[in-house]
Formats: structure tokens, C-alpha cells, sequence
């Protein structure tokens, strides 16, 4: 029966990460995959991560099963860094702990479909893999343009969906530091998201992975508490993997509010039960240890200067590129503008190919760059190698 299975090629980004360890060239920069690097080019465990971590291993009395939910002293103690200062909103907001943002996502997309959605809206380009888990878990999914060519968000865009959006839909937006094009939403556009929303009566998917990178914590949360002031239900998934760089820990979390807190207490139960059903609980360490930062002011302290040093470095990264000006036929201007790890540049799908053949750049196929992999040191490299291929 199995010999019925097609080959499917390997996931086009993750791939990335083999084409680029494979390369023997020591001038080689990878802007693949959307991990963090610091000035040397490093991607190291935040240390206020190691101290948690070392306080794990000395006091943990046990690695006995939790729940489906996880460990809730880590979901509850992200809520006022993620919620702000009305916190749960009496009990309207629960979460739990889930495998990394895709597990969110990926919960929040079965959720919303159990509850009846039946289409879920989304700007484009996206993160690849929203599209794909839309379609596994066999939700339709629409789409809208996100980004003006003059680098804004296309507000028209999502003011026609929203006005022609059925009853039953859902919308899927990225809370800060938007991937692929780091084309954020002002605070006054989201403001008019929020009300909008409110208006029709749509379900907010809200997919929050890069908290802290952009204008900093309490400026990229602006966007969710907006709306979830607005709206009287919403669904926030959230990732741990940047902003606490625990990657391949897979530490991320689900966050629900419902119109009562009886209504939230209901959705959670459903949340566990698709839990219990796709991988029974979340894995424990990076989630403790998450907690044991959150529990500790020191640490606490620590990690937020950890997320504010990545953040300044990527706004350097970012100020220089806009400072070059143009590269062959690439202006790298907006880049100044945007927010986040990543942005697109206009190049082909060849000119991407020979920029990683000719010259060793890594980048995804869709001409997206993770700016994080830029350092001082071949910022240069890069730039001319982009003028050599689009000049
Ligand atoms: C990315 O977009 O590069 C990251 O979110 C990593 C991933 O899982 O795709």
C-alpha cells in the first residue's frame, strides 16, 4: 500500500540548510532560513537561556508527564509580555503550550475548523508554510496581496476582503516583523484592523513569531492587543524559537479568547483534545526553561537585553543595506523601513540560483533574504555579488 505514495521534494527552505553546510567555499553567507546571527556570524544559546537551563538540570524533580497542555507556568508567564497590562481579560484569554509556532499555527487552523470556519484569508507572499498548513489540515484558504510596491501594506487589499469576507471566515495576519517582506502595519492601520474586524464579525488568527525584533517587545505586541481590544474572539499563536533562540527546542504556544471565560475554558478543551490527538504534549525543556527566565527578574532582565541587542543589530544590518542605495538593479532603500529578520528583493528565481552557485549566497527561492546573516564583514560581499547577478 505504501508504494502508492508519491516522492515529495524536501521542504525548499529547509533545504537551505543542507545545500549551505554542504558548501566548501569559506566566503559562503547564508540568508536562508530565519535564524538569528550575531555580528561573528554565530547563532549561540542565549545566556540567559544557559542560566535557566543549568537551574533546570539542579532542581527538576521529575520528567513525568504534564498534560496537553504543557507546562502552564510557561504559558501564563509569556501573558503580560504577549497581552500587556489587562493580562488574561478576567479569564477571556488561555493558551497552552504547544511545539514550536508551526504547532500553533497548526492548532489554531484545526481549531478554527472544528468551530465551523470555513475559509481562512491570507496576505501574500506569506510564510510558505501557512499555505501548507491550511491545506493539510483541509482548509480553504483565500488570498490578498500584502505589500505595495512602494513598500507599505496594502490596506485596500485587506479592507476588500474584509468587506466581501463571509460570516464564517477567518483571517490570518502576522503580528509583527512580517515574513517574507517585513512590511509591518502601522499602529494606526491596525487600529482600523481592529475595528474592522470587530465590524464583520471574522475570527483573528494572529501569528506572532518575531516579538521583540522589530520596534522591541511591548511596540510589536501593539498589533494583537489592538485587536483583541476590538474583537470579541481571537486566536494568537505564538513562537519562542527567535526571541528566546530555541529553535530546534521547538517552544511556542497557542493563546485563545473567547467571548466569556466559560467560552475559553471550552476552547481550550478542544485544544487539548486535537493536542492529545497530533502529539499528545508539547516537549518540556525549552518551555521550562523559558518559565525559569520569566520567573526570574535577573534572568528576565537579562533575556529582554539578549532580544534588544538582536534587534539593534538588525536595525544596523538593515540601516547600512539602505545606505548602499542600489545593488545592480536592486534598490535596497525600503529595507531601512521594514521590520523584522526578513525582506524580499525583486530578483528571479536564476538570478537567486547563480547568486548561490557563482557567488555563495544562500536565499529562498522567492528572493527573500534573512538579514540576521549579514554581517559587517560580507555585507559588502553580498552586495556585490547582487549588482554582479542583476547588474
Ligand atoms: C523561516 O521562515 O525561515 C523560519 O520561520 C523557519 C521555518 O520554520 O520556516
Amino acid at each position: 500500500m505504501l508504494d502508492r505514495l508519491e516522492q515529495q521534494s524536501p521542504d525548499a527552505l529547509l533545504a537551505l540548510i543542507k545545500l549551505y553546510e554542504a558548501d566548501p567555499r569559506d566566503t559562503k553567507i547564508d540568508l536562508g532560513v530565519g535564524v538569528y546571527r550575531t555580528a561573528d556570524g554565530a547563532t549561540p544559546v542565549f545566556r540567559a537561556i544557559k542560566a535557566a537551563e543549568k537551574q533546570l538540570v539542579d532542581t527538576q524533580p521529575t520528567k513525568a508527564y504534564l498534560g496537553p497542555e504543557g507546562d502552564m507556568g510557561f504559558v501564563r508567564a509569556l501573558v503580560p509580555h504577549i497581552f500587556g497590562k489587562t493580562g488574561n481579560r478576567d479569564g477571556r484569554i488561555e493558551g497552552m503550550q504547544t511545539p514550536g509556532g508551526t504547532g500553533a499555527v497548526r492548532l489554531a487552523i484545526a481549531l478554527a475548523g472544528k468551530a465551523g470556519v470555513e475559509q481562512v484569508w491570507m496576505g501574500t507572499p506569506s510564510w510558505p508554510n501557512h499555505a501548507q498548513i491550511l491545506a493539510d489540515c483541509g482548509m480553504k484558504a483565500a488570498t490578498f496581496n500584502h505589500a505595495n510596491a512602494d513598500g507599505s501594506a496594502d490596506m485596500d487589499g485587506l479592507r476588500d476582503v474584509i468587506a466581501k469576507a463571509g460570516k464564517n471566515d477567518a483571517v490570518l495576519l502576522h503580528g509583527a516583523c512580517h515574513n517574507p517582506t517585513g512590511v509591518d502595519y502601522t499602529n494606526e492601520e491596525w487600529d482600523e484592523i481592529a475595528g474592522l474586524l470587530a465590524d464583520k464579525g471574522l475570527l483573528p488568527i494572529i501569528d506572532l513569531a518575531y516579538q521583540g525584533l522589530g520596534d522591541g517587545m511591548e511596540e510589536d505586541a501593539y498589533g494583537v492587543r489592538a485587536v483583541l481590544a476590538a474583537v470579541p474572539e481571537a486566536l494568537v499563536a505564538y513562537s519562542c524559537d527567535k526571541n528566546f533562540g530555541l529553535y530546534r527546542d521547538r517552544v511556542g504556544a497557542l493563546y485563545a479568547m473567547g467571548a466569556s471565560a466559560d467560552d475559553t475554558a471550552r476552547i481550550m478543551s478542544n485544544g487539548a483534545s486535537l493536542a492529545r490527538a497530533n502529539w499528545s504534549m508539547p516537549p518540556d525543556h525549552g518551555g521550562a526553561s523559558v518559565r525559569m527566565i520569566l520567573e526570574d527578574e535577573d534572568l528576565t532582565a537579562q533575556w529582554l537585553s539578549e532580544v534588544e541587542e538582536m534587534r539593534q543589530r538588525i536595525g544596523q544590518v538593515r540601516a547600512k543595506l539602505a545606505a548602499s542605495g542600489t545593488a545592480g538593479a536592486v534598490d535596497l532603500t525600503p529595507l531601512g523601513e521594514q521590520k523584522g529578520m526578513f525582506a524580499m528583493l525583486p530578483v528571479s528565481k536564476e538570478q537567486v540560483q547563480q547568486l548561490r552557485e557563482d557567488h555563495g549566497v544562500y536565499m529562498a527561492g522567492s528572493g527573500r533574504i534573512n538579514v540576521a546573516g549579514l554581517t559587517m564583514g560580507n555585507i559588502d560581499a553580498f552586495t556585490d555579488a547582487l549588482a554582479a547577478v542583476t547588474g
